[in-house]
């Protein structure tokens, strides 16, 4: 307001340092009244109400020991008035000299008396050697203190800030004029365009507000990855970098069979009951699997073989074909040896077949066709649980698989302490348990570095033989595997302490966007 009536009576305001802003404590032609002014000045032209010019201008401020100086003498000129003159009184030496005018002021005051010829030594002590002297330091910078600058020069100025009794201060001072929407009053520009203004026409004479093209624009915020999606992927390449290929888990939906009874797990397991596993109504009944393997599954769990007695109740079909969410990707671990073995049967069948043609001199494939296999997978799968801070009815399991002859216990042990410490985890330690498909089998326990304790974290074992053998792997392929959860070492890596505000709608979306990359 203040520049707008200025330059209302005025037409022009030739320096802004003239201006006195009410209520502002700093000087008119200070730096900081100079800025408030540069605030008003940048408003007023946005709105095209007045045009300005920059001016730079450089001065200088003292320093605090420029302002001592002002105010007690430069410290040779101290030094100088202390010591008594020639021939009256005792010469004075330095101890003394530094108790009357202090340390500092003394050595580095002494030197430049010296210099200017001020003062003399006698005997062991200093004495005045003139009767008068002119401050030139003190001169210069009173003149400093009042103009900004010296008219004795850039050189002296130079060197005063050298001595670091001033420094350089740029500044900006402006000259105003009217604009093309000059007038006393500040209206506040329009900055929509409204329906009301197009149907009365007040937008003809409305004022807008121009547009910034300066502004920085709102950040747009980006798809962010589910930290289960991040520790998903490392632990993704920490088994690709391993060797391992990953196995096709699509089937979220699984039959009795391929969840449990391929896997030996008995008809009347507990784990197969309806609070434990979620059955499906619609269809309820599965395809069935091929004849003869099912024959096999079927009879080494009624009967036994393979050199087991096997479970000597009656098979059920009808639990076998029930339609399921499946509760471990082990499922998808059985159907994918049914395969490597499918593999082998096909080359036993071919070298049977060419044996025969060719009346005993084969030629194809010697051995049984078997290729060792490692593989692994990351996915969902579904349980029937009470839900509370630590358990959902759905997690993510983290599977391993690993097929080859004579594998051993120690390999499967040996394999999960090099995996688990890619993962970060060092101290890990294995408990013989029980699974119905491992024999033997083993739960894994690491030592939580925050909880300070040791926490399962997996299970594993090695494959049974009444598993293996109706597939039709070769007796003396073993195959060890193991499980563990995703949520736990990715809640564990995120200090997060419920399930249920990784998994779910309680989950935050700004958590899930700032959340790092955790990179074992
Ligand atoms: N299926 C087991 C589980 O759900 C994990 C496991 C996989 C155990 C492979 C042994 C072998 O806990």
């Amino acid at each position: 307001q203040l520049l707008l009536d200025t330059l209302a009576q005025h037409s022009i305001i030739k320096d802004t340092r003239s201006l006195v802003i009410p209520g502002q404590t700093d000087p008119a032609e200070s730096h900081e009244a100079q800025i408030t002014i540069l605030g008003a000045l940048n408003s007023l032209h946005s709105r095209e109400m007045i045009s300005y010019e920059t001016h730079e201008i450089s001065s200088h401020v003292l320093t605090a020991e420029g302002a001592q100086i002002v105010l007690e003498g430069s410290h040779e000129a101290r030094v100088w008035a202390a010591l008594p003159a020639k021939g009256e009184g005792e010469p004075m030496g330095v101890q003394d000299l530094k108790k009357k005018i202090g340390d500092e002021a003394a050595k580095v005051g002494q030197g430049r008396a010296f210099k200017n010829g001020w003062i003399a030594k006698d005997g062991s002590g200093f004495v005045k050697n003139v009767s008068s002297i002119e401050d030139v330091t003190r001169l210069e910078l009173r003149e400093v203190d009042a103009t900004g600058t010296l008219k004795a020069g850039e050189k002296s100025l130079a060197e005063l800030r050298k001595r670091k009794l001033i420094v350089q201060r740029k500044g900006q001072w402006f000259t105003a004029l009217k604009g093309p929407n000059f007038s006393t009053s500040i209206a506040k520009p329009e900055t929509d365009l409204t329906v009301d203004m197009l149907t009365s026409g007040s937008w003809r004479n409305a004022a807008f507000k121009k547009y910034n093209f300066e502004a920085d624009g709102i950040p747009t915020s980006g798809g962010a990855f589910h930290p289960l999606l991040k520790v998903r992927e490392e632990i993704r390449n920490i088994f690709l970098e391993m060797g391992f290929e990953e196995m096709p888990t699509n089937t979220f939906v699984e039959s009795g069979f391929w969840c449990f009874d391929a896997l030996f797990v008995p008809q009347l397991h507990p784990a197969r009951e309806l609070q434990d596993t979620f059955y499906l109504s619609d269809p309820s009944t599965s395809l069935k699997p091929a004849e003869d393997y099912y024959k096999r599954v079927a009879t080494v769990h009624e009967k036994g073989g393979h050199g087991s007695i096997g479970y000597r109740t009656p098979w059920s079909d009808e639990e076998s074909h029930k339609l399921l969410l499946r509760t471990h990707t082990t499922a998808s671990s059985a159907a994918m040896l049914y395969k490597l073995a499918a593999k082998c049967r096909d080359e036993i069948h071919q070298r049977e077949n060419s044996v025969a043609t060719e009346t005993g001199t084969s030629t194809t494939a010697e051995g049984d066709g078997f290729r060792p296999a490692k593989l692994f997978s990351i996915d969902r799968v579904f349980r029937n649980e009470t839900m509370d801070a630590t358990h959902l009815a759905e997690f993510h399991q983290v599977e391993g698989v690993v097929a080859d002859r004579n594998l051993t216990l120690a390999d499967l042990i040996g394999f999960m302490r090099v995996f688990f410490k890619k993962m970060g985890i060092t101290d890990v330690r294995f408990k013989p348990a029980y699974n119905p498909y491992t024999e033997p089998s083993l739960e894994i326990f690491a030592f939580h570095p925050m909880l300070q304790k040791w926490v399962e974290i997996g299970n594993s074992g090695m494959f049974r033989p009444e598993m293996l053998e109706p597939m039709g792997l070769p007796k003396d392929v073993r195959v060890h595997g193991w499980g563990i959860s995703l949520e736990r070492p990715t809640m564990i890596r995120y200090g997060i302490n419920n399930i249920r505000t990784l998994v779910g709608h309680k989950t935050s979306i700004e958590g899930v966007e700032n959340s790092p990359a955790v990179m074992f």
